[in-house]
């Protein structure tokens, strides 16, 4: 049993997220796999939601403890992750500031005006765009931000790009582990795979200590969205080692239960492939299930590829962690302009 319940938990989501069979994309993939997803994307009434908050959820309390005043954070123009800081600092009467890099070149002339960074303005964050490219590390930018911060008499509290790196970041998707073996019991049926986008770790390493408990964290199939998956492999082999430690696994959990395919996030991080918008669209046409062309686009483009290839056994059932991020589309109107 692992010790997720020792770490306060700031509600911020609406609770368990619904899983959902989804039959018109399983018969669209040739009906030998049963697709199933779970529902993170409308996991919370907070500014449309998405897999941050439930990573924020136990990064919260120790915000409040610190006496900050200002949380501050970092991800590209169209982060999903520095719109959901924003809503949490909202939420709980927090300031925040968001650094936003250029991590994507972009065709759009309101790339930087619509979706997340509408949405993050709308919320009262200062958001402060600067020029540096995608990288998932810790950065000058943001630690420039913290000191900002201070230097106005403030009391920052900064969490990293995708909440990863953060001391607490993986123990959210902990809890993701738990609630699907709880679904489970109630649905009578179990998982044999669960498709996860990968970029800063956080997410899929929590998913990986989460289901280690019951020994198939290899089942947890990472789809590297970053382009860069040395580096994201690097971050989420990080996260799983100290977050094993947090929740007492008892074990170290093994290389090989770290599955990350690389093979979908080209041609960058940020830009789909006609595969990734081939991916978006079936999802949308068969089961109006939106998903984005930084992210999530990737992971279904990585499932359907794979439900073709016969890489899962006939009669296998997936389940499709859909993160979020659906406002990012309205940042790429040029490349969906005739759907
Ligand atoms: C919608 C969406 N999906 C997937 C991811 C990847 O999650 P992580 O950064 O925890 O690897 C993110 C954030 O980076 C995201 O916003």
């Amino acid at each position: 049993m692992l010790r997720l319940d020792k770490f306060e938990r700031y509600p911020l989501t609406f609770g368990p997220t619904p899983i959902e069979h989804l039959p018109r994309l399983t018969a669209a993939l040739g009906g030998k796999v049963q697709i199933y997803a779970k529902r993170d994307d409308c996991n919370s009434g907070l500014a449309m939601g998405g897999n941050k908050l439930r990573k924020l959820e136990y990064i919260v309390p120790d915000a409040i403890a610190s006496n900050a005043d200002t949380l501050v954070s970092i991800g590209g123009v169209q982060s999903n992750h520095t719109r959901m800081v924003a809503a949490t600092a909202a939420k709980i009467g927090m300031k925040c500031v968001v650094i936003q890099e250029s991590w994507v070149p972009h065709e759009d002339a309101v790339y930087d005006r619509v979706g997340n960074i509408l949405m993050t303005r709308l919320m009262g964050a200062d958001s402060r765009i600067v020029e540096d490219g995608f990288d998932i590390g810790i950065r000058k930018s943001w630690e420039d931000a913290i000191q900002s911060v201070k230097d106005a008499g403030g009391k920052p509290y900064g969490i990293p790009a995708g909440a990863s790196v953060h001391k607490y970041g993986g123990l959210g998707y902990v809890g993701f582990a738990e609630e699907v073996r709880a679904q489970e019991k109630q649905m009578g049926i179990k998982f044999d795979y669960i498709i996860v986008c990968v970029v800063t770790g956080s997410t899929q390493a929590g998913m990986i200590v989460g289901f280690a408990d019951d020994n198939r964290a290899d089942r947890v199939i990472g789809i590297d969205a970053s382009g860069t998956p040395a580096q994201t492999r690097t971050q989420v082999r990080e996260i799983v080692d100290n977050t094993a430690e947090l929740v007492e696994l008892g074990r170290k959990v093994r290389d090989d239960e770290i599955v990350i395919i690389e093979d979908y996030a080209y041609p960058a991080y940020g830009v789909p492939s006609a595969e990734t918008n081939d991916a978006i669209r079936l999802a949308a046409r068969t089961e109006a299930m939106i998903t984005d062309p930084v992210y999530e686009g990737k992971s279904m483009q990585g499932m359907i590829d794979l439900v073709k290839k016969g890489h899962f056994p006939e009669g296998s059932k997936v389940l499709y962690a859909h993160l979020g991020g659906a406002p990012a589309i309205n940042g790429y109107s040029y490349t969906y302009r005739n759907g």
